[in-house]
Formats: structure tokens, C-alpha cells, sequence
């Protein structure tokens, strides 16, 4: 089946209502999927769940349920809904998805130089929208009816922030888009303590120990009070040095189930003549250009986890593309891995990564 294209020359808005059609034939297409599915065993785990491939599309490709649909009809049995939030929040402007130089990014602070085509790799600047939650939950809640049993909803959820809050107020608001989703279905709960295009606290949650502990407390108190059974994951970003990636786990492994890494590489964006765009903001680099730095974070992470009994898993997330990238990250200690930019851009996804097809 051919990838349903995000037309990165497209606005974020016309993307949302221009979703894959969802209708009786498609249905039956992820039903027999789903029949097909349950007669191979599932000898993979996705954050603890069983699973035949251990590998989900990220949060950012799916807009809607929609979209989720139609990835999970594409043999993903994991697929993560866009970060959501307690308000409704507009997406930054057009353009969104700017391709950047696939070079591998060696270290923080050097610019990444635009592209005339996209390789597979872009710079990301979104800003994390999202719909009312009264739209959202309705749509997750729908989302879950279609989606067969042995399909997992992963929600992707943010706080947000007010100027001069407390962060005790970013910790509520957090826990109460957890429990919103987890109320309206989802199976896993995924916090975003992290997003480059955002400069604001709660873009940057994940450099600081403490206060992500504070805020994945306050998640975990919340879910546990909803009765929320499933997974409770962090996306967390880049940190170059061990003691505070180590130390954030610390912080985490009590709380959760488990950490996802990298939402992107953050740097600053120009073109081949040194002209900055985005006014000189930086803006999170996902794809190709990321792999070595995310899995070489990965690496780091799960050996430190590894002979722990209460160990957090590690879920990779960076330039996949293939099956061999896939085994790359799990020979790094990734229990599975997610899929962001090459889920958009390949019409051929589902093959690229041995996904099992009806
Ligand atoms: C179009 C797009 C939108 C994204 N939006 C989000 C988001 O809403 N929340 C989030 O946690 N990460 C978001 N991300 C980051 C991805 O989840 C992922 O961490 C990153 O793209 C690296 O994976 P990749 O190299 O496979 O793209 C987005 C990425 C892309 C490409």
C-alpha cells in the first residue's frame, strides 16, 4: 500500500482536514490486518506490550484519528497520536517542514545548512498545535472503537505554559491531558518533556531532573487515581553528557515505564548562503542527519538501565528507515523504536521496515 503523503507544501490546517478517507472497504482492510496479525506470534515488545514488529510511527505524522487509521492499516501496530493539550493551540506558520542537508549532525551548536529537495531529513517547526480537547477526545475515543484489539493508541501529551507560572500549575495541566486522553482511550500515555521549535519551559522540561520528575509524578498520581493500567512513557531530547541523562532517569524510572529518544536535534536553520531562517530560532531536525547523535544517546541510556530490575525501557527514535536501522538501535539497547520522517516520505514504509501486511 502507498504511504499517505503529508504534502509538506501544504499548511499544517489543510493537512488535518485533507486526512486519508476512512470507509467501509478500509475497515475491512484493517480487519482482515488484524486477522492476519493475530496468526503470527508476537515475539516483540512495544514499552512492555506484546507485539510482532517493535516498532510505532511517532508522534508529529499523525494528525487525527484519520491518520492513525490509516498507518495502523499500513502494519503498524503501534501508532501515537499528535501531542495534544488542554487548550487549543494554532500551528506556527507555513512553512513547516524545511529540508535540511542529510549530512549526519555531529554535535550541538553548529548550523544546519537548507536543502533544495528533501533527502530524508527536514527541519520541524510546527510548535506543537493542537485542537480543543473537546475534539480531540471525541476523536480519540473514536479512533480506539475502529482501531482492532490487537492495535495499541499511543497519545502524545504537553502542558502549557503560562508566563511566570509555577511549574506545580505545568505538572497539573500535564497530568490532566494525560488523563484526558487515557479517559478518552489511549493505551499508552506518552509526555513530551521535550520540542525544539518551542522556546518556553515546557519545550525544555527534560534538561532539568527535577523538574521533569515533578511533572511525571504528578502524571503518574493522575493516571493511577483514572485507574490507567498501560504504559507511561517520556519523550525527552538530546543531552550530549551522561551525568544528566543518567540523572533524568533517575528522576523518571520510579514514575514511568519508560523514556522515548530523540524528538529531534535543535539547531539553527540557514541556507547554502549563510542567511538564518526561521529568524534565527532554532528548530528541531528530525530524520536521516539525526541517527548517529539519537542512537548514540540511546546507547548511552539503555546500558544504564540495563542491570537495573527497575530499569526504564528504551524506546529509539531518529533516521529510521530500514530493518537494518531498526536492528541498529536494538543492538544499542532499544527495546523498540519509533518512526517519524521516513513514515511521511517513503511510499514504501511498510516493506522498508518488515511490517507484516494482509
Ligand atoms: C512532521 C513532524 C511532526 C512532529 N511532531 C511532534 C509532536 O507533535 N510531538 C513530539 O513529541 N514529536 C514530534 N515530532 C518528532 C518525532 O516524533 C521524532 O522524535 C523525530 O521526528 C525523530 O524521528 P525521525 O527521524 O524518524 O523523524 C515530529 C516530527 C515530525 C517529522
Amino acid at each position: 500500500m502507498r504511504t499517505p503523503r503529508y504534502q509538506q507544501d501544504r499548511s499544517y490546517e489543510w493537512n488535518y482536514t485533507h486526512s486519508p478517507p476512512w470507509n467501509e472497504q478500509q475497515r475491512q482492510s484493517l480487519h482482515n490486518l488484524s486477522a492476519e496479525l493475530a496468526k503470527h506470534p508476537a515475539a516483540a515488545t512495544y514499552a512492555g506490550l506484546k507485539v510482532r514488529r517493535p516498532v510505532a510511527v511517532a508522534a508529529g505524522p499523525l494528525l487525527n484519528g484519520h491518520w492513525c487509521l490509516a498507518y495502523a492499516a499500513m502494519g503498524f501496530e503501534v501508532v501515537t497520536y499528535k501531542t495534544v493539550r488542554t487548550c487549543e493551540k494554532p500551528c506556527f506558520p507555513y512553512p513547516n517542514l524545511v529540508p535540511v542537508s542529510n549530512r549526519p549532525i555531529a554535535c550541538l551548536g553548529k548550523p544546519v545548512s537548507t536543502d533544495t529537495v528533501m533527502r530524508q531529513s527536514w527541519a520541524v517547526s510546527f510548535g506543537m498545535p493542537s485542537r480543543s480537547p473537546r475534539d480531540w477526545q471525541a476523536d480519540i475515543a473514536w479512533t480506539r472503537e475502529e482501531l482492532p484489539s490487537n492495535f495499541r493508541l499511543a497519545v502524545s501529551v504537553v502542558g502549557t505554559t503560562e508566563e511566570n507560572a509555577p511549574l506545580s500549575k505545568l505538572a497539573n495541566d500535564y497530568a490532566r491531558a494525560a488523563a484526558w486522553a487515557a479517559s478518552a482511550g489511549a493505551d499508552i500515555i506518552e509526555i513530551n518533556l521535550s520540542c525544539p521549535n518551542v522556546c518556553s519551559a515546557d519545550g525544555q522540561l527534560f534538561q532539568s531532573a527535577t523538574q521533569s520528575r515533578q511533572v511525571a509524578e504528578k502524571v503518574a498520581e493522575r493516571l493511577d487515581r483514572e485507574r490507567f493500567r498501560g504504559p507511561k512513557l517520556a519523550k525527552i531530547g538530546y543531552l550530549p553528557d551522561d551525568e544528566p541523562l543518567h540523572n533524568l532517569a533517575d528522576g523518571l524510572r520510579e514514575v514511568l515505564t519508560g523514556c522515548v529518544m530523540n524528538n529531534s536535534i535543535p539547531a539553527q536553520i540557514q541556507d547554502p548562503n549563510g542567511n538564518q531562517r526561521f529568524q534565527g530560532q532554532q528548530r528541531g531536525v528530525c530524520g536521516e542527519a539525526t541517527r548517529v547523535l539519537s542512537m548514540s544517546q540511546t546507547r548511552r541510556f539503555a546500558a544504564n538501565e540495563a542491570n537495573r530490575t527497575d530499569g526504564l525501557i528504551t524506546i529509539g527514535v531518529g533516521g529510521i528507515q530500514s530493518t537494518a536501522d531498526i536492528d541498529g538501535y536494538r543492538q544499542a539497547g532499544a527495546e523498540s523504536v519509533q518512526v517519524a520522517t521516513a513514515a511521511m516520505v517513503d511510499d514504501r514504509i511498510s516493506e522498508s521496515l518488515g511490517l507484516i501486511r494482509s
